[in-house]
């Protein structure tokens, strides 16, 4: 019966008279499965899945021998017992080399029939249950696969939105401070209806659209993967680049200081990189410098010249300082002496990720009171870029 809770004993033999015999002594605790032949015999193993074959050795037309082979080739677990009569004592243990797992001699000892099988029954169960527990512990080995992967991507898209969404602050402050500027501007020409300003207000208006540019070419940049986004390469005059800095971030006032006082010394100097992620690196830099300037005073100066067959950048400040014992911290991915509305510790992390991506180097220097360097060394562009 199929709905039986017995396990299955399969005997195959030829002869009716052990068949017959060694069904009397197991049908009570087994189901009996009877073959008169070999093919029969396996027809029934593919069909019940039995947990144990008693197969003859010695059978007209495909022998025990033959059968076996052939068993194993269809399941590699399940216990088989080779039945030899008189005088075969070598041909089962042939048998046992060939993958049998014990032989019963005929005529049959029902004790040792009854612990044979008990053994070999047992024998299948466990096999089956240690091959049942691999493949659950295989798929649950893919399973963790595949979830630490999907998790290493999101923690990877995580991190970049965190950069992304920083560095898109810089950007959107300088646009913000152009609109409370050219809000003044517009209200003073609506009362002097003077048209003097007007060119400031154009300037502020370019200035603003850049910004704007800036913003979607970094979320453009976002949305590619970090091998696309290297591709935007291009020869940069940094004096030029350090010059345009200054000249969209000098006219505003975005920490409520006076006037900061900017100074530019650049030498003609070109490099081979991405502009934008260029930019980057340069505006967390000086925003840095303008987050430490004191109220009045403030003094930022940005320099680059070629030494050495490299490009140097310095952008130096009069502003708080670093505490010595923490300045081998500032590159740190989340490391801030801000409070958390003002600073996510990302700035220099970013910074140093993009100059090293530029095969280059970034490092600072400060003393506590008096101010910071910070240097940019990145290769010169090659003759002829
Ligand atoms: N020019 C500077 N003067 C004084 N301290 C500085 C200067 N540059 C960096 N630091 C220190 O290094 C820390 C880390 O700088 P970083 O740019 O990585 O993060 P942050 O400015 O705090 O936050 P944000 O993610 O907004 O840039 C700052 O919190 C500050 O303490
Ligand atoms: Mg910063």
């Amino acid at each position: 019966m199929t709905d039986s809770p017995k396990p299955k004993v399969l005997v195959i033999d030829d002869e009716a008279g052990p068949r017959e015999s060694l069904r009397m002594v197991l049908k009570n605790q087994y189901e009996v499965l009877l073959a008169d032949h070999v093919d029969a015999g396996l027809a029934l193993l593919k069909e019940q899945e039995p947990d144990m074959v008693i197969m003859d050795i010695r059978m007209p037309g495909k022998n025990g021998i033959d059968g076996l082979r052939e068993l194993r080739t269809i399941d590699s677990r399940v216990a088989v017992v080779m039945l030899t009569g008189f005088g075969s004592l070598e041909t089962a243990q042939e048998a046992i080399r060939l993958g049998a797992n014990d032989y019963l001699k005929k005529p049959f000892d029902i004790r040792e029939i009854e612990e044979t099988v008990r053994r070999g029954v047992q024998h299948t169960q466990l096999e089956r249950r240690k091959t049942r527990a691999l493949e659950e512990l295989h798929q649950l080995n893919l399973q963790l696969h595949e979830q630490i992967a999907l998790k290493e991507k999101w923690a990877v898209v995580g991190e970049a939105s965190r950069e992304f969404a920083h560095d898109l602050r810089n950007p959107l402050t300088i646009i913000l401070g152009y609109c409370d500027l050219l809000a003044e501007q517009l209200r003073q020409l609506h009362e002097t209806k003077a048209n003097e300003t007007a060119g400031d207000t154009l300037q502020y208006m370019k200035n603003i659209e850049d910004n704007v540019q800036r913003c979607y070419q970094l979320a453009e940049q976002w949305q590619k993967s970090d091998q696309q986004a290297r591709s935007g390469y291009e020869t940069i005059a940094l004096d030029k680049l350090l010059e345009e800095t200054v000249k969209s971030m000098e006219p505003l006032n975005l920490l409520g200081q006076d006037k900061v006082d900017y100074t530019v010394a650049a030498e003609p100097v070109q490099v081979q990189a991405d502009r934008l992620q260029l930019l980057r690196a340069i505006y967390n830099v000086v925003t840095n410098a303008l987050h430490a300037l004191p109220t009045s005073g403030g003094k930022i100066t940005l320099s680059c010249r070629a030494a050495a067959k490299q490009a140097r950048i310095e952008v130096v400040d009069n502003g708080s300082g670093i505490a010595p014992a923490v300045l081998d911290r500032v590159f740190d991915h989340s490391f801030t002496t801000k409070p958390p509305d003002k600073g996510t510790g990302l700035g220099l992390y970013i910074t140093r990720k993009i100059v090293e991506d530029h095969g280059g180097q970034v490092s600072i220097q400060s003393r506590e009171g008096q101010g910071t360097r910070v240097t940019i060394v990145l290769p010169l562009a090659e003759e002829g870029h």
